[in-house]
């Protein structure tokens, strides 16, 4: 059923809004390789997410990211799933990047599904608050227009599971490759 994509898949959204278990149900359907940006930033230094954001700060973890995305987009390989870090729109820089690396899907998921998902999750350094909800809709207030900018496509997570989520993806891609 699955016809072949000439590009990328890229997922964006805010932290817990499902762009890992999503892009593995994408990967079990499409059977393309899947390339977690923060996965594979974490390999290439040989430290944790939270490690880099101690030892560079966030302004570390963006370069990495960039740099990522460079490589990526200069490789010039079709077919992945590229999963990426909620923070990675915030530089203008990759913006246009993540647009030209394949069909870019923004998952949105409302506030309190996120606060949800990430409250006894130890891993995000920016959400080691002592009000993570304010921080969540802080974050959110900023980067909102930059998930727009960036994003071919925005889903609404609410009430689907992931594999509707998936299936819904693969169709508007191949919509959109189509036209
Ligand atoms: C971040 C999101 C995280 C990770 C880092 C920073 C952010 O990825 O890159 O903790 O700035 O939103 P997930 O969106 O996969 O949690």
């Amino acid at each position: 059923m699955t016809t072949q994509l000439p590009k990328n898949i890229v997922l964006i959204g805010f932290m817990g809004s499902g762009k890992s278990t999503v892009a593995r149900r994408l990967e079990h359907i499409l059977h393309y390789p899947l390339i977690d940006t923060d996965g594979h930033i974490e390999a290439e230094a040989g430290m944790t997410i939270a490690e880099i954001f101690a030892a560079e700060g966030e302004a570390g973890l963006r370069q990495r990211e960039s740099a990522l995305l460079r490589e990526i987009a200069s490789s010039g390989m079709p077919r992945h799933i590229i999963s990426t870090g909620g923070g990675i729109v915030v530089r203008p820089e990759n913006r246009p990047l993540l647009r030209a690396l394949g069909y870019v899907v923004w998952l949105r998921a409302t506030e309190e599904v996120i606060h949800e998902r990430t409250r006894h999750n130890r891993d995000r350094p920016l959400l080691y608050a002592e009000d993570p909800r304010r921080v969540i809709h802080e974050l959110l207030t900023v980067r909102t227009p930059f998930y727009a900018e960036s994003a071919h496509l925005t889903v609404d997570t609410e009430g689907l599971s992931s594999e509707e989520v998936a299936v819904g993806i693969l169709e508007s891609a191949r919509y959109f490759f189509a036209s």
